[in-house]
């Protein structure tokens, strides 16, 4: 029998506010067809994109993870705090080993102080390329929404689709030591649309009736493309940005990064036709043919804030520059490209990170993660292709509970500039600031927005600049932080901090579920 995406509400509370909802999601493999290719994927209950979790700002949800596809397999609820409870959080090998074929093992989280659009999506290996939804917060019974009301609502996933198996291509690319071959298509809610052959029936049309408004919740889902979007001869008014909401502005085209949400009311008043929602992404990532230089070096500067002891790195606290030879004999370079943050390729532990961290085990991770860059340079100057002395090593940066953090991420130019959508988790942050070329530490930061800075959960270090992110690290767990395009993440732009507990119990990590998923 196939396994549909069903929920089922198991109480409704008498306080209209917390229900307890519950989802099943098998992971199972299913054959697709699109541009005229029909290949094996891996799903969420046999869909494509997988299924809606709907549900309401202060419900408990629970879903139920059952793996019947023959890749190990985690899910990460992209954007959602995970208050104390980074159990429920999914990244493999950072808050929990991934579920094993055949086994099961279920999210439970509650949501709160949270409404908006967000999504999830598979956080092991490539899976994410197909295994993929929107999470939609509805606000508390009772509480509109800022904006008019809009007559209906959509889903606009934004996706990428290659016509071979995903895992398949990576591995080889690996391999050659050379980047995977770019995507095939993009998608709209898993179809091609009328561009490509034999899509038909695989383009995304939406019915509107003249003159209503249409809140759309569009996510880019994408693995390495920061695309446009537009509706031809619609203006869109944005509302809400990664589930959290804006003062309404108007705009033609959004450009939205992988990871990253947006909500727009569109008002469907043009003469009746076809209207096409288009998008293509920028070339400065990703629509090149030729990817053979890029890499993504970037450096970052933690400021530390505690009320509490905070630990004091000296600035420009080096490194052995022992220069790293990374030998590879079956790349076609004999080398392979690396990615780095403050000079260190995060290497991926065995272990769930935050086990290691609940349970004191030892030798897993190293808390040293430096605050600045081992050695400044002109880091968006001319190209350089020096040898870094990049080292390897699961580093992580400890930071006492509700410390501030401002984080100074900068792109690097070493063989070519890149634009990097870094998302945190566990976390929003404020965006207080960015622009081109390298941080001045002496004369940027008159210029931070302190006033109404953007809060995210995703944000684009521009291609050659720099941006300046605030949080409070109130949350305690271990919280990865990483390029959330795939090509970087995997080449080791990633590192995560360990975020201490605080006095009381109320701010310690929770313990961890019974069913945690063995490593
Ligand atoms: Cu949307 Cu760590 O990911």
């Amino acid at each position: 029998m196939p396994l549909f995406h069903h929920f089922l509400f198991i109480f409704l509370s008498f306080s209209a506010s917390a229900a307890l909802k519950k989802y099943d999601f098998n992971i199972q493999v299913k054959n697709v067809s699109r541009l005229c290719n029909a290949k094996s994927i891996v799903t969420v209950n046999g869909m494509f994109p997988g299924p809606t979790v709907y549900i309401r700002e202060g419900d408990q949800v629970l879903v139920n993870v059952s793996n019947h596809a023959q890749y190990n397999i985690s899910i990460h609820w992209h954007g959602l705090k995970q208050f104390r409870n980074g159990w429920a959080d999914g990244p493999a090998y950072i808050t929990q080993c991934p579920i094993q074929t055949g086994r099961s093992y279920v999210y439970n989280f509650t949501v709160t102080g949270q409404r908006g659009t967000l999504w999830w999506h598979a956080h092991i290996l490539w899976l994410r390329a197909t295994v993929y939804g929107a999470l939609v917060i509805m606000p508390k019974e009772g509480t509109p929404f800022p904006f008019p009301q809009p007559y209906q609502e959509t889903n606009i996933i934004l996706g990428e689709w290659w016509n071979q198996d995903v895992e398949t291509i990576v591995n080889q690319a690996n391999k050659l030591g050379l980047p995977p071959q770019t995507s095939d298509a993009h998608t709209i809610n898993g179809k091609p649309g009328p561009l490509f052959q034999c899509s038909e029936k695989y383009t995304f049309a939406m019915e509107v009736q003249f003159g209503k408004t249409y809140l759309l919740r569009i996510i880019n889902s994408a693995l390495n493309d920061e695309l446009f979007f537009a509706i031809a001869g619609h203006p869109m008014t944005v509302v809400e940005i990664d589930a959290v909401y804006v003062k309404p502005f108007i705009t033609q085209a959004i450009l939205i990064a992988p990871g990253q949400t947006t909500n727009v009311l569109v008002k469907a008043d043009q003469s009746p036709n076809r209207y096409f929602h288009f998008h293509g992404c920028p070339a400065f990532h990703g629509c090149t043919t030729c990817c053979g230089q890029q890499d993504g070096h970037s450096y970052f500067t933690i400021q530390r804030h505690s009320k509490h002891s905070s630990p004091q790195l000296s600035p420009n606290y080096r490194f052995p520059m022992t220069p790293r030879i990374n030998p590879c004999p079956t790349c076609q370079n004999g080398t392979q490209v690396v990615a780095s943050l403050n000079n260190i390729t995060f290497v991926m532990p065995k272990v769930g990170l935050l086990q290691a961290h609940y349970f004191n085990i030892a030798g897993i991770f190293r808390t040293d993660f430096p605050d600045n860059p081992p050695a400044p340079f002109n880091y968006t100057g001319a190209p350089l292709t020096a040898n870094l002395g990049t080292t390897t090593g699961t580093r992580l940066s400890m930071l006492p509970f509700n410390t501030t953090v401002e984080l100074v991420l900068q792109d690097t130019n070493l063989l070519s500039v890149e634009s990097h959508p870094f998302h945190l988790h566990g976390f929003n942050f404020f965006v207080v600031g960015s622009g081109v070329g390298n941080f001045d530490p002496k004369k940027d930061p008159a210029k931070f927005n302190l006033v109404d800075p953007p809060e995210r959960n995703t944000v684009g270090v521009p291609t050659g600049g720099w941006t300046a992110i605030r949080f409070r690290a109130d949350n305690p767990g271990v919280w990865f932080m990483h390029c959330h395009l795939e090509l970087h993440t995997m080449w080791g732009l990633k590192m995560a901090f360990v975020v201490e507990n605080g006095k009381s119990a109320e701010e310690s990590v929770l313990p961890p579920p019974q069913d945690l998923p063995p490593c």
